[in-house]
């Protein structure tokens, strides 16, 4: 018995299709349907949406109480012949390449064919991909911390004025450094095929992460006094060096590995001489965000290290490029490491700055050993890893 749809009063521009496409869609091509309903238009509007989907429709005039029927036809819609799926939505449904023509599609749905070339340069899975990826972005969301609630900054403390004027000078390097490694991420993130969506969610909250660290340094400088520090030449010279690293696993490298790696350390170093309350939150806060950026660049060179046997000597280039290029710079701006020994120091005496410059030593050294360690991990033998670690920028990052 053949079935019959009453649209009552919905006309086709009142959402009768809905309808229609419904009942259709419990039949199988062939079949017919019995259409019926009040709307004046509702032959013309029947057979033309019936076209369009490809369905058949005809009028009926000798059966009481029907007005039409439709015969369901072999596709629902032309227009999806072509289709085809993004992959799958998991992570486990990820392409090794994502087309083009995908373009900003969610991850599974069914792509109709004919849209715009996506201008994503970024298209290959092993290019920026770590299986910590949806791990690290997970963590990362749910580690977010708001600058006005995390950081005590009505805390009461008083500094001596070297002491205050070393914290702002450091201040003012940590927010310049900050600058580089937000707009690094950013610009790398609207490269990457949305298709590798984690990657790109990562990077979106490391920029953010980064965006909160160039606010609560900027608030510590500012929160006695109204000037900034010094920005030397050398030190901007070290972050343009990464600026333009067009390659996303080598600035990956540097930026990450080795630049927020040596970071670590420096945070460490803050967080432990920090002078007052601010200052060690601050230093805190953001060295816990710092760890997951140094994690995905070491996961992602990793993982492309397995795919890659070239990859090393591609990184090893890379330091080299960078130390040529920074040769005649002076690296890092003096004012930053002579306030690094006063905070380490914490006194004007003989004794007190060479306990500082001696911390400020072994803090080098400690950071030697961080990139060391990572250089290792991706698979540098430990001579090759020593003698990179000491070609790595004088500025840290
Ligand atoms: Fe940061
Ligand atoms: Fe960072």
């Amino acid at each position: 018995m053949t079935e019959v749809l009453d649209l009552g009063w919905l006309s086709f521009e009142q959402g009768a299709h809905l309808l229609l496409r419904r009942a259709l869609d419990s039949l199988r091509p062939g079949e017919h349907l019995a259409v019926t309903g009040g709307d004046p238009a509702l032959l013309p509007h029947l057979r033309a949406w019936c076209r369009n989907q490809g369905h058949h429709a005809r009028s009926v005039e000798d059966e009481p109480g029907i007005k039409a029927h439709v015969i369901r036809g072999t596709a629902d819609d032309d227009r999806w012949a072509g289709a085809e799926r993004a992959g799958r939505p998991g992570p486990g449904g990820i392409a090794a390449s994502a087309p083009r023509h995908w373009g900003l599609a969610a991850r599974g749905a069914l792509v109709e064919p004919g849209g715009p070339e996506a201008p994503f340069d970024l298209t290959d899975r092993d290019l920026v991909w770590a299986e910590v990826a949806p791990a690290l972005y997970r963590h990362a969301a749910s580690a977010q911390w708001d600058p006005e609630t995390a950081v005590a900054w009505d805390a009461e403390f008083t500094l001596p004025g070297e002491i205050e004027h070393a914290v702002v000078q450091v201040m003012t390097y940590l927010v310049e450094n900050e600058q580089a490694a937000l707009v690094i991420p950013a610009r790398l993130l609207t490269r990457i095929h949305p298709h590798f969506r984690e990657v790109m969610q990562l990077l979106a909250v490391q920029a953010a992460d980064e965006a909160r660290h160039v606010e609560v340094f900027t608030r510590r400088a500012l929160l006695r006094g109204d000037e900034m520090g010094t920005s030397s030449a050398g030190g901007r010279h070290s972050l343009a060096t990464l600026l333009t690293e067009p390659d996303f696993s080598l600035a990956s490298f540097l930026l990450s590995v080795l630049g927020e790696g040596t970071f670590l350390n420096l945070l460490d170093f803050l967080e432990t001489h920090a002078p007052d309350p601010v200052t060690r939150q601050a230093t805190a806060l953001a060295r816990r965000d710092e760890a997951r950026h140094v994690a995905f660049g070491v996961a992602h060179l990793h993982h492309l290290g397995t795919v890659d046997p070239g990859l090393r000597g591609r990184l090893r280039a890379a330091i080299e490029r960078r130390h040529d290029a920074l040769l005649d710079t002076a690296g890092l701006n003096s004012s930053v490491f002579d306030s690094l020994v006063v905070l380490a120091a914490g006194a004007w005496t003989p004794e007190a700055i060479s306990r500082g410059w001696q911390a400020v030593g072994r803090l080098q050294s400690e950071m030697d050993d961080g990139r060391q360690r990572r250089l290792a991990h991706l698979g540098f033998p430990a001579d090759e890893a020593a003698e990179l670690s000491r070609l790595h920028t004088r500025n840290f990052m």
